[in-house]
């Protein structure tokens, strides 16, 4: 008996790690995660991870319900890290908690509500030409060496100088910023705790809290146009943000602002060379541009997944989830649902009612979505327009161990420059 009870536990740990997200953390299984999500969504759609502890939730369906639904309310209290032995990254939680990202109604609401001015289709339609600019200044300078690291020439500066234009701080400080930006990501987009990294995360939050510090008494001095200064000029009923607010949602919509962008562009660049007559369609008719987009939002997701918790005892798909249980919404496979979305696996660059949740849904839909298209738009036309004989270059494509925000570590293409 003892045999048979072992046996199925054995296999019960077999299933239950098959199915893990921890997988993501084998090489193959983050190149590709969709066959992982597939099974997730037709064996066990709303499943419970032992090794997370976590519900892990992959239909179309139940990834709108919980984002609509469940509470954003996630972070650990400085105060909570404190007893359970994690003190050291108390600094980080500090933060996060005065961020919207992790706050419900009302809160969010009223801080949501001041950052958003600055982020509106109107306000962000009036940078077009500017990003413009900034793209193709970035191409002039790989251009005649007929090869370029797509991330580090193109899809990482012209996010971080965009963002930095927009907060009102100085675009000439965007490397620095970049680099303490995706070290603060790897808190925003990642299930594993790595130790390793805790002192350079703190590091470089320490070093944006005082950039953001010394900005804000530049700006009460000398006011720029800018979300900083906006969030500094605020009022909500005779009411102001304080400096602690004003820094945390500086550093939250930089840092959503730069990671996920360069990730939408190198994704998508690889996408388009995998998938090479989808590339010529584009190539050949870039009216097609804005849908394209959506599309290539959908098929390699920037933000594969982000958590919640339950409000409340609440059944789910036929399981029961308790009051406080943490959910990951996985957009990245909600997005490849063929419930929702016809063919999902298949790149379809003109697809009709993309509606996909990358840029996620409900009261935390990301502000930044219409910058983030722009930026994706002109990155694209740009790219196909002015380089030509675009190829991939040899050398093995390696993902960033950051599972939550999907990214390469770098894109080497070669190209040749087109005459018109
Ligand atoms: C392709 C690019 C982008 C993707 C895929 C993306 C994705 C997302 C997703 C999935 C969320 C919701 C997270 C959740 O509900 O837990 C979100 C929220 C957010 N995003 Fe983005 N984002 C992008 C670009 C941007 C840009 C350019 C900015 C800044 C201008 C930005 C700032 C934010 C902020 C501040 C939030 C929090 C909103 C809230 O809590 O109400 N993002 N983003």
């Amino acid at each position: 008996m003892a045999n048979t009870n072992s046996i199925l536990a054995d296999a019960a740990g077999k299933e239950a790690s098959t199915l893990s997200l921890y997988r993501l953390l084998e090489p193959e299984v983050l190149a590709n995660p969709y066959p992982l999500y597939r099974q997730l969504r037709t064996e066990d759609p709303v499943h419970w991870d032992p090794f997370l502890h976590a519900w892990v939730v992959t239909r179309y369906a139940d990834v709108v319900n919980v984002l609509s639904n469940f509470s954003a309310n996630r972070t650990y209290t400085p105060e909570q890290l404190d007893s359970m032995g994690l003190a050291g990254i108390s600094p980080i939680a500090k933060v996060m908690v005065q961020q919207m990202l992790f706050m419900d109604a009302p809160m969010h609401t009223r801080l949501r509500g001041l950052c958003a001015v600055a982020f509106t289709p109107q306000r962000v339609e009036v940078m077009r030409a500017h990003i413009q600019e900034i793209a193709d200044s970035l191409i002039d300078q790989v251009l005649e060496s007929g090869r370029m690291e797509v991330i580090a020439d193109f899809a990482a500066p012209l996010p971080a100088i965009v963002i930095a234009e927009m907060l009102g701080i100085p675009a000439s400080d965007h490397v620095e910023l970049k680099n303490w930006s995706a070290d603060f990501a790897e808190m925003l987009g990642n299930f594993q705790h790595n130790p390793n990294r805790t002192q350079s995360v703190l590091r470089s939050l320490e070093n944006l809290i005082e950039y953001f510090g010394r900005m804000i008494a530049e700006l009460r001095k000398k006011p720029r146009p800018g979300l900083v200064n906006a969030l500094i000029e605020a009022q909500v009923d005779g009411d102001r943000l304080s400096e602690e607010e004003i820094i945390a949602n500086s550093i939250l919509t930089m840092v959503g602002g730069q990671e996920t962008t360069t990730n939408l562009i190198a994704n998508g660049i690889l996408t388009l060379l995998r998938n090479p007559a989808q590339l010529k369609q584009l190539r050949d008719d870039p009216s097609i541009i804005q849908v394209a987009v959506e599309e290539l939002l959908r098929y390699e997701s920037p933000s594969q997944y982000t958590g919640r918790l339950a409000h409340e005892d609440v059944e789910l798909g036929g399981k029961k989830i308790r009051k406080r249980q943490a959910v990951l919404a996985v957009m990245g496979a909600a997005n490849r649902d063929p419930e929702k979305f016809a063919d999902p696996d298949h790149l379809d660059l003109t697809r009709k009612d993309n509606r996909h949740v990358a840029f996620g849904w409900g009261a935390h839909f990301c502000f930044g979505a219409p910058l983030a298209r722009i930026e994706g738009q002109i990155a694209f036309a740009t790219i196909l327009r002015r380089l030509s004989n675009l190829q991939l270059e040899p050398s093995p494509l390696v993902w960033r161990d950051n599972l939550g925000l999907r990214g390469l570590t770098a894109l080497q293409v070669s190209f040749t420059a087109s005459r018109n």
